[in-house]
């Protein structure tokens, strides 16, 4: 048996747009206007109009959430349905109803609720009325509908988080058209990851000057990190490796545990004249105000190459011209959702943030691996036999095991996702879930996993094969 520490958190991840549905909600985020004006940009054309229904189904769906043994769930509260007025950060009646009465469910039922503030779900009248991240006025607003969940939940709420994967608001709203606007713009790009960055910082000074850490609460950041592996040894593959690291994984962890950029990141965004505005103030924020927790989502690895054009040519400015990705050959696949799998990987984060990261307390905060028409795999008693999740997870957490053994500080393991739900323009192509949804009835049935990991929960331990497995 491999025995997980004590306390373990064994549970899942999910978001409030991507969960809820657009129901009794005042005001649009991003996502739900990019789905008004150009439905077809979703798959089948499914918007995030129903998402898994959890507005209305919340009392199921957290009892079956219960029943596959999760100790502690992550949802996001959506800015668009608490908030009336941004401005001032008025509330909304029926959202604060609705987030007291989930937050209230998960603790009925014995789970731990973990909140993010933000998983890529901007208000879509204030990137009309000021650019979204671009500006630093909407990181004051951010520091606002922060402090208004802290008073509103901080009784109950133990785990904080700021943003969800910020680094994919900088790369599909301004580099890589994935997340409307879909702008293509370096300069902007690099500015928004400042913004982002200066607005974490502001929410986290809000929770300290309100108390609530000597009350027993956390906050922290979630992160995608995807280690950099360079193609080869030859020089410039290794410093393609090392640019990448600071663009895709330092620049915002760093900032995030030490309080600061990284040097030779701020160097190279200078020598290209493209570094972000910035105050001392700010800079000031940034450094006092760092996590004490991090949620890392891993999902697959970047490999990368020296670029095979000179980063000197005469082009717009973009983060990638001194990399170029790289496919691997004999790499294992997801192949339908097109990410390499590579589960060491989790082991090498673990070693990274025990090394270099003060071996702060972290978890994963999501893994998963996304299939599309699991009805393929239906059983005769009409469940979904989900043996390659099984596997995939198994093989992250064995990597993991041995982090933590070798004294990485790791509290948990999410899965993405409790329940199959919405996601983003993919809609519900790939599903992650351990309970998969029917997005025609909202009929949502235990997959095999879900059954595998009650035991792996209850047992906090992975079961060694050579003895039988669960
Ligand atoms: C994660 C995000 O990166 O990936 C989730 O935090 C998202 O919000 C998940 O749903 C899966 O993405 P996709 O596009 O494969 O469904």
């Amino acid at each position: 048996m491999k025995k997980f520490p004590d306390n373990f958190w064994w549970g899942a991840a999910t978001s409030g747009p991507q969960s809820e549905g657009r129901f009794n909600k005042q005001h649009a985020n991003v996502f739900d206007y990019w789905y008004e004006i150009e439905p077809e940009a979703f798959y089948n054309h499914v918007g995030p109009d129903t998402a898994s229904n959890f507005y209305n189904s919340y009392k199921e769906d957290i009892r079956l959430m219960k029943e596959i043994g999760l100790n502690s769930v992550r949802t996001s509260i959506q800015w668009t349905r608490l908030i009336d007025e941004f401005e001032t950060a008025s509330l909304n009646e029926d959202g604060v109803r609705f987030y007291n009465d989930v937050i209230d469910e998960f603790i009925l039922q014995g789970i731990t609720p973990m909140i993010a503030l933000h998983h890529f779900d901007l208000p879509v009248e204030l990137y009309n009325k000021y650019g979204g991240w671009e500006s630093k006025h909407v990181t004051d607003l951010f520091a606002k509908f922060a402090g208004r969940c802290f008073e509103l939940f901080g009784d109950r709420v133990k785990h904080w988080f700021t943003f969800n994967e910020p680094m994919v608001i900088v790369d599909g709203q301004y580099l890589y058209q994935f997340h409307y606007p879909k702008i293509v713009n370096g300069k902007k790009a690099v500015q928004v990851a400042y913004n982002i960055n200066l607005a974490s910082a502001k929410a986290i000074k809000v929770f300290r000057m309100m108390g609530l850490g000597e009350k027993g609460a956390k906050i922290g950041i979630i992160l995608n990190l995807t280690p950099s592996y360079p193609s080869s040894t030859s020089e410039e593959d290794i410093k393609a490796g090392k640019i990448a690291d600071l663009w895709r994984n330092q620049m915002f962890l760093d900032t995030a545990v030490h309080g600061a950029f990284p040097s030779e990141l701020v160097k190279l965004l200078k020598k290209d004249k493209v570094i972000w505005e910035s105050t001392p103030e700010e800079e000031k924020i940034i450094k006092d105000n760092t996590i004490d927790i991090l949620g890392v989502n891993f999902y697959h690895p970047s490999r990368v190459k020296a670029p095979d054009i000179s980063p000197d040519s005469l082009q717009d400015w973009m983060p990638d011209r001194y990399y170029d990705d790289y496919d691997m050959p004999g790499r294992r696949m997801n192949v339908d959702k097109g990410w390499e799998i590579f589960p060491k990987a989790l082991y090498d984060i673990a070693l990274n943030i025990r090394d270099n990261y003060q071996n702060i307390e972290w978890f994963v905060a999501e893994n998963g691996m996304g299939v599309s028409r699991e009805e393929r795999f239906l059983n005769d008693e009409g469940v979904i036999e989900d043996d390659y999740r099984i596997n995939f997870i198994k093989e992250h957490l064995e990597w993991l095991h041995k982090g933590i053994e070798e004294g990485s500080n790791c509290r948990g393991y999410h899965l993405w996702t409790p329940i199959d739900c919405w996601s983003w323009s993919n809609a519900y192509r790939n599903r992650y879930g351990f309970i998969s949804n029917n997005i025609h009835t909202q009929v949502k049935t235990i997959k095999k996993s879900g059954y595998w990991f009650k035991k792996v929960a209850e047992q906090n331990a992975l079961p060694d094969d050579r003895n039988g497995g669960v």
